[in-house]
């Protein structure tokens, strides 16, 4: 089998990882391999948004299956592209990412469906942005609309801090085109929740559940980062908080993409909030999360592989379940200095021999090979390290050892990964 894997993060290199398990014997094809991914794959030098090189480099090379990792290939429409060629592809099409690449439409169609979510409005102008913050209050939420690399979402303590979030958005153009358009919604008071659903279409297939870490320092502290690390399981996800995700979020949010023709076959990922009212939806975005996907995927026994194939190929997931192994995985992410302002890239790094284990893996997101054939840093999130364990305190224990055995210049981590769940387990 000939797999063709779109992108080269952490999130990716946990997809080739889980994909080499599932599939010992196939080829595996990476655009633009991070240092951490190369021994494992064949590079291919297209950028994963060159929709149309992509898919002819697929059609010749007569690709069985293409899983698409980051979100902007699939708003550039990378799905739409392989299946007009007939080339098997696990995303979601250009119409339905817009679950995540329009805040604006995933509120208006969780509005319609009735999907629980924070009240919100939608703005092209500053005026009318202002007036209904003045009204609405702080603390409120001020969104760019459009793809902003994770950066789109401010929350605001005053009204003061909102307009000025509103006005870089709307009038500086600080996110771009993505900005054009905010949404400003109401602040919700809980606990954050990360669930994926693979998704044929119609039936949402829950992964299991875990929570990110999106503050840069200990005690959730300093500036939002695109995420510091994960656990899973999580204990708040009971069964009957699942079964509400998967009544009252997935399968109307299915429902009512499919009734609007673009129905979502691929992964669903809902960020929920569990408030004193039930859960509610932060946000959708149209692909796994990182770094989620380091700790959820380590802990998936049956094959991935399968079920991708059968929505690829237009099968149904209907009484389909996924199988887990017992125990918990926590990922800690090691960055670069300065992150997630500016940081210097071409830093070595040095993993320690025999640290990797059966139950200890380092996942790649920022690192290349230079010309000399050192690996090196050349992101913000670098490396993420993914321990298991009996329960999240012994799994973030190791996890974050590991992490501070490996060295670069500027190298930091969070060492509270997974601090919620430990209070939880040390209550009497
Ligand atoms: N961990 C957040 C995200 O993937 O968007």
């Amino acid at each position: 089998m000939r797999i063709l894997l779109v992108g080269n993060g952490g999130r990716e290199h946990a997809l080739l990882w889980k994909l080499h398990r599932d599939a010992p014997h196939a080829d595996i094809f990476v655009t633009r391999p991070n240092g951490g991914m190369i021994p494992h794959c064949v590079g291919v030098g297209i950028d994963p948004t060159d929709v149309e090189a992509l898919s002819g480099w697929a059609a010749a090379q007569r690709i069985d299956l293409t899983v698409v990792g980051p979100e902007a290939p699939l708003a550039a429409g990378i799905v739409d592209r392989f299946r007009s060629k007939g080339l098997p592809v696990f995303g979601p099409t250009r119409e339905a990412a817009r679950i995540e690449s329009s805040k604006a439409f995933a509120k208006e169609l969780m509005l319609d469906a009735g999907v629980p979510t924070a009240e919100h409005r939608t703005f092209t102008n500053l005026a009318g942005a202002e007036t209904y913050l003045r009204e609405r209050g702080a603390p409120i939420v001020v969104k760019a609309s459009g793809l902003a690399a994770g950066k789109g979402a401010v929350v605001c303590g005053t009204v003061e801090e909102a307009l000025d979030a509103a006005r870089s958005m709307l009038d500086d153009l600080s996110f771009g085109e993505a900005g054009r358009e905010v949404v400003v919604e109401d602040f919700m008071e809980g606990e954050e929740l990360s669930i994926f659903a693979v998704s044929d279409g119609t039936h949402p297939l829950l992964l299991l559940p875990s929570q990110d870490h999106k503050r840069v320092g200990d005690g959730d502290t300093g500036p939002n980062t695109g995420g510091m690390g994960a656990y899973a399981p999580v204990s708040i996800a009971t069964p009957e908080i699942l079964h509400e995700a998967r009544t009252r979020v997935f399968e109307p949010t299915l429902r009512a993409l499919a009734d609007q023709g673009c129905a979502f076959e691929g992964l669903l990922y809902a960020g929920l909030m569990h408030t004193d009212d039930g859960l509610k939806v932060v946000e959708f975005n149209c692909r796994f999360g990182d770094p989620e996907t380091q700790a959820v995927l380590p802990l998936m026994e049956s094959s991935l592989l399968e079920l991708m194939l059968t929505v690829a190929e237009g099968g149904s997931l209907s009484g389909r379940a996924a199988r887990w192994r017992e125990g918990a995985a926590v990922t800690t992410v090691v960055a670069s200095g300065g992150y997630p302002g500016s940081y210097e890239k071409g830093k070595a790094i040095h993993v320690p021999g025999g640290l990797e284990s059966d139950g200890l893996t380092v996942f790649h997101a920022g690192t290349a090979v230079d010309a000399g054939g050192r690996l090196v840093t050349s992101g913000g999130r670098v490396l993420a390290v993914t321990a298991l364990g009996a329960d999240v305190p012994e799994a973030a224990d190791r996890s974050r050892e590991a992490a501070a055995a490996i060295t670069f210049a500027g190298a930091f981590f969070r060492s509270d990964i997974g601090w919620r769940e430990r209070a939880r387990s040390s209550l009497p």
